[in-house]
């Protein structure tokens, strides 16, 4: 899959692409299929909505699931990040979000390089999101918004938000976003959400401004999000636990383009269980 030039372009310019149906039914029905028995698990991996039962993050399931170990080297989510990037790329990163009817709670507006920079010393913005819906995201269920060009700030400084959710953001406040929104169009596309069918997949820059509203429908919105980083810009350190933000750094190899309709022998190191040292952090900066 190679991207167009009209598509570079669009990149560049509003800091993210969309692909509808770029999986099929069969494809993402069976990733879905694996997504309630991750969820039902006890394991610190699994973050629930603030109050609620019902998950909002899954961890690293990529580890320990044969699925999303296929999709973590599928060359579809792999291969477009590795041409806008230019360079091999490891997984800083790997959650299936719920975002689960009448539960699904809201991310505040945030850049993930704010994260990515403040907790783990990444150098620089050469990494970025790519996201599968599992579900159909509409207007109704909570889907992503986008400020598109924000990735064009670069990064902007966030404040540490460790209350509102079950889990720690560094969020912007509205008065900049009111700005970024007027700026980017205002009313006229300020903000964007691309909304499709269940095997869709959204790429964006890790720069780029975004933020999603609470889940009242009655309909799930389960997405899984890859955070994909140039080896070279692997992060300087661990302060977040492994299986929240990954420290092997070996270059991604993606399997042929049927594995998720075709058995393929996948490795699962954490399928018995999470080693000790991936609860393990430390705040002393890695040397090279
Ligand atoms: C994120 O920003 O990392 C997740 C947002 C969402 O799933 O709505
Ligand atoms: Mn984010």
């Amino acid at each position: 899959m190679e991207l167009t030039l009209e598509q570079r372009n669009h990149f560049d310019k509003e800091g993210y692409l969309f692909f509808p149906n770029l999986f099929s039914q069969e494809e993402s029905q069976y990733l879905k299929a694996a997504v309630p028995e991750l969820y039902k698990r006890r394991e610190e991996y699994n973050f629930r909505e603030k109050g609620s039962e019902a998950v909002r993050t899954n961890f690293a399931a990529h580890l320990y699931s044969k699925p999303f170990a296929k999709l973590a080297r599928h060359p579809r989510m792999i291969k477009p990040v590795e041409e806008l990037l230019g360079e091999r790329l490891y997984m800083h990163q790997f959650k299936i979000n719920g975002k689960m009817a009448f539960e699904g709670d809201v991310w505040q507006w945030h850049q993930d390089y704010g994260t990515w920079l403040n907790d783990d010393l990444m150098p620089s913005d050469r990494a970025m999101n790519v996201a599968i819906f599992l579900d159909e995201v509409t207007e109704f269920n909570g889907p992503l918004l986008f400020i598109p060009g924000s990735h064009k700030k670069g990064f902007i400084k966030a404040k540490h938000d460790l209350t509102t959710t079950s889990y720690p953001l560094w969020t912007l406040d509205n008065e900049l976003i009111t700005k970024l929104v007027d700026r980017a169009g205002g009313k006229e596309g300020g903000i964007v959400s691309p909304k499709g069918a269940a095997g869709s997949v959204i790429l964006f820059h890790g720069c780029l401004v975004h933020a999603s509203s609470n889940n009242l429908s009655p309909f799930n919105r389960i997405s899984v999000y890859l955070s994909l980083c140039a080896v070279t810009n692997h992060i300087r350190r661990f302060k977040r636990k492994e299986y929240i933000a990954h420290r092997d750094f070996t270059p991604i190899e993606c399997l042929p383009d049927d594995c998720l309709v075709r058995e393929y022998d996948v490795n699962l190191p954490w399928e018995n269980g999470v080693p000790a040292s991936a609860f393990q952090t430390s705040l002393q900066e890695l040397s090279e």
